[in-house]
This record gives structure tokens, C-alpha cells and sequence, in this order.
């Protein structure tokens, strides 16, 4: 299948490309490249990426519509995984308009891309946040009282609004998974796990917000594209689906496993818990059993200790 990932280089976006390619499919990639982070980082993702051959890879702005489309004519795609965004939970707090442009203007471009060239399905990659202070535990898709805690999580929200409407008018089907705390090598930098491994390894303190009892339900970054490649061959009109583990792990949990996985200690300092952050996250991922045969099969503790291994090999790791 001719597949077109948006936001290729980046953390995610690159092992779905490989996997995409190691099964078979011709690929293009969209991506601004932009310096959020590394672009060393990126420019590897893509290195790895592109070694696999089959792959098209152009810098594109997803909030530019006329270039993005102009790829679309050119490529053909029959599917499209969107991922390009502005990512981070906090990094929206005071950027709103960004991300405004970038997660809801650019995902309406997207689609209206789609729309133009014939595309027949799209996955979008949305975001536990958007349950934000939910109190049905575990989420559940079918829950339609959100409260989205962040710009971020507005976004996404948003983005899942105008995807629905999309599968609604034309004649195309789309997928939006909401995908639960992602991780694994090339996870990037603004993200938990890999924060506090980098300063646990440079001998530096963390901050803790709150008093550490916060939960987060952990996706290793292998099952979360075990999802995405599935949903790409899910024949539906339009679904919301969860990619989560269910098993809510907290801070201090996540902290201690760091600590085994690298056989130090780590420091930490307590500062007051962010608006933006919600209490607990947990998927209940019995939709993504049913529909994509999805089953996460990576351990917590694996997981970090694959994590652990990629960024010792890091050149820039200090
Ligand atoms: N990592 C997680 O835990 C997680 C959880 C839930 C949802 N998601 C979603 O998954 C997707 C990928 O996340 P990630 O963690 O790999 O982030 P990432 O920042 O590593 O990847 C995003 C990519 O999009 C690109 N991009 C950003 N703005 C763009 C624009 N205007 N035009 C074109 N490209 C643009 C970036 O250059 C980057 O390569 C995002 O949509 C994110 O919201 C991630």
C-alpha cells in the first residue's frame, strides 16, 4: 500500500515508518523538522528510517495547505498516519496559539488533503490527555464527558471533532487512537522517562510534582505501532479507539524502576503539582482487543531497560 506518514521523523512516527516498510509498504514522509528538539535527533530518526529504502521524504509545515497537498497529488497515497503535532502537555501551556495552528488548523488540512486526492483512510494520532479529569476509571471511548486539562489536550479534542465530521461527509474512513504515555528509545526529550534517566545520569536532582502518587498508564512504543499498523487495516467508518497498557504505574514506581534499570539513585526535590497534569490515566483497552486484536506485550520493566540501552549508545549523551 502507498502509505503517507505525517511527523515521520520524529520519535513515533519513526518506528511506525520502519515497520511500515519492513512490511512491504512504499512510503512518503512529511515533516518540518522543526527544533523542539534535537534536530540531530530527527535527522538520525530519518537516517534509520530511510536506510530501509522505499521511502520519500519531504520537509513539509502541515500548516501550510498548498505544498502539502501539491505531495498528496504527487504521491497518490491510499492511507495516511497522521502524527506531525505539537506534542508536549506543557510545552502548551502559553503556546496555545501554536498549537492551535499546528494540531487543529493543521489536522484540518490534512484531511482536506485527503479529501482532494482520494484518500481511503487516515489514522490520527490523538492522546489519553483529552480525558483529562475524567473520573470514569478506566477511559472508556464511549465516555463523552472529557475535560481536556491542557491546550494540548484541546487540540487533540478537536482534531478527533473534525476527523469525525470528515468520515461523516466524504467517503473515507478514519481511526483515531488515543494513545496512553508512549516510550521506548528515541522517546523524546520534554517526556517523563527520559528526563529523569538523563538526569540520574548526569547526577542531577529531579522535580516531582505533587507528592509522587500520580499515575500514568505506560505504552511501550513497539505495541503502539502493533496498534497503528492494525488500524490501518481496520475497515471502518470512523472509531476512537484507546492504546494503553491498564496498568496505571506511579511516579515513585516509575522512579524506583529507573533507579534498578541504571543502578543509581536519584535525588529528588517535591514542587506543586501542575494544572495541566491529570491525577491518573488508565485505558481501558477492551475496544482495541476487540477491533485491532491489540495486546501489549512489552513489560514496564523491559521497556525502560530497552529505553536505557538506546540512550547509552547516544553520541550527545552525557
Ligand atoms: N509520545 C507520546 O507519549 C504520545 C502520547 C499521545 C499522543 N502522541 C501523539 O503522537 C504523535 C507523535 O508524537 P511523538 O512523541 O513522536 O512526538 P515528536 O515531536 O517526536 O514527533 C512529532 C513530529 O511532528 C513534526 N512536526 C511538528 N510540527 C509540524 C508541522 N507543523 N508540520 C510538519 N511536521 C511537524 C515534528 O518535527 C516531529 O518530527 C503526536 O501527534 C503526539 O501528539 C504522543
Amino acid at each position: 500500500m502507498r502509505v503517507l506518514v505525517t511527523g515521520g521523523a520524529g520519535f513515533i512516527g519513526s518506528h511506525l515508518s520502519e515497520s511500515l516498510l519492513r512490511a512491504g509498504h512504499s512510503l512518503s514522509i512529511i515533516d518540518n523538522l522543526d527544533e523542539v528538539y534535537s534536530l540531530d535527533e530527527k535527522q538520525a530518526n530519518l537516517g534509520a528510517v530511510c536506510s530501509l529504502g522505499g521511502v520519500r521524504v519531504s520537509k513539509i509545515d502541515i500548516r501550510t495547505f498548498e505544498p502539502l497537498l501539491d505531495e498528496f497529488r504527487a504521491f497518490k497515497p491510499e492511507a495516511v498516519i497522521h502524527l506531525a503535532a505539537m506534542a508536549g502537555v506543557r510545552g502548551s501551556i502559553g503556546q496555545a496559539i501554536l498549537y492551535e495552528r499546528t494540531n487543529v488548523a493543521g489536522t484540518l488540512h490534512v484531511l482536506e488533503a485527503c479529501r482532494l486526492s482520494g484518500v481511503e483512510r487516515m489514522v490520527f494520532a490523538s492522546s489519553s490527555s483529552v480525558y483529562g479529569a475524567s473520573q470514569r476509571i478506566p477511559f472508556r471511548e464511549d465516555d463523552r464527558e472529557l475535560h481536556p486539562l491542557s491546550p494540548y489536550a484541546a487540540t487533540k479534542l478537536a482534531a478527533e471533532l473534525l476527523c469525525e465530521t470528515y468520515a461523516h461527509l466524504y467517503d473515507f474512513g478514519v481511526v483515531c487512537l488515543r494513545l496512553f504515555s508512549v516510550f521506548g528509545p528515541r522517546q523524546r526529550p520534554d517526556l517523563a522517562i527520559r528526563l529523569f534517566t538523563e538526569r540520574i545520569e548526569r547526577g542531577e536532582p529531579i522535580q516531582v510534582f505533587g507528592n509522587g502518587e500520580s499515575a500514568r498508564d505506560y505504552t511501550y512504543v513497539d505495541d503502539a505501532i502493533q496498534a497503528m499498523c492494525a488500524a490501518l487495516e481496520l475497515n471502518a467508518r470512523f472509531e476512537i479507539i484507546n492504546v494503553g497498557s491498564s496498568r496505571p504505574l506511579s511516579l515513585m514506581t516509575v522512579i524506583r524502576t529507573i533507579e534498578e534499570v541504571t543502578q543509581k539513585r536519584i535525588g529528588i526535590i517535591h514542587i506543586p503539582p501542575n494544572p495541566a497534569d491529570p491525577e491518573v490515566t488508565r485505558a481501558c483497552i477492551a475496544k482495541a482487543q476487540a477491533l485491532l486484536h491489540y495486546q501489549p506485550a512489552v513489560a514496564f520493566e523491559d521497556g525502560v531497560a530497552r529505553f536505557y540501552g538506546w540512550l547509552k549508545g547516544q553520541r550527545t549523551f552525557q
